[in-house]
């Protein structure tokens, strides 16, 4: 089980269980910015992603989330796949906290990257990975990586961001 000191008390930031998995889903629907995935991909993060995921809950109720997982090919990589809060909350720092959380807790790890795709027009998730980067002191670089025409559906082009390595940053202990 792992724990981070968030900035309010009423805040936690935690590991995800199943139990949290259709929150999640809700919580990705509700964003509308979001691809929704099926119900079930949530509540397998929750299972078997969970020490690279994390939910934030305000009073105990959930307000956002962090999926992702270890890239394969390359350990030291933490790629977030999905990052939602919930629109009564945000603007709070709580998204910054959930992936500062997970950052504390990867590098542990020996994760020294993390990776996450974004669409050109999202410019508060370019601005919440942008403020990582710089809280971390790492580099961010971007390059393309889906094409609109890589996808069998209609779809925006997904950019990824690298940030990393944080080599040099100590995270909370
Ligand atoms: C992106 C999202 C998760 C941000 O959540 P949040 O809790 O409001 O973000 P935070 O308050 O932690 O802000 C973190 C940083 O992002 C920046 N940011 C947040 N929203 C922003 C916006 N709309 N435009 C520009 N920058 C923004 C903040 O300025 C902040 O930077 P700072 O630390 O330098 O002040 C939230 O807007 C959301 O759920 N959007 C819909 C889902 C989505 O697009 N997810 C990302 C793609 S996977």
């Amino acid at each position: 089980m792992f724990f981070y000191m968030p900035s309010s008390p009423e805040l936690t930031i935690t590991q995800p269980s199943i139990a949290d998995g259709a929150e999640m889903w809700r919580i990705a629907r509700d964003s509308k910015e979001l691809d929704l995935n099926a119900s079930y991909s949530y509540l397998l993060m929750a299972r078997d992603f969970w020490s690279t995921s994390v939910i934030a809950k305000v009073s105990g109720k959930p307000a956002g989330f962090v999926t992702g997982f270890l890239r394969p090919s390359a350990p030291n990589t933490l790629v977030v796949w999905q990052v939602a809060v919930d629109q009564d909350h945000r603007g709070k720092g709580i998204a910054r906290q959930m992936l500062q959380a997970l950052v504390d807790r990867c590098s542990r790890q020996g994760v020294w990257f993390l990776e996450t795709t974004i669409t050109p027009d999202n410019n508060a998730s370019i601005g919440l990975f942008t403020s990582l980067a710089e809280q971390v002191r790492a580099p961010i670089v971007r390059t393309d990586l889906f094409a609109s025409d890589h996808f069998p559906d209609e779809h925006k082009p997904e950019q990824l961001y690298r940030i990393g390595p944080w080599s040099t940053y100590e995270g909370r202990s």
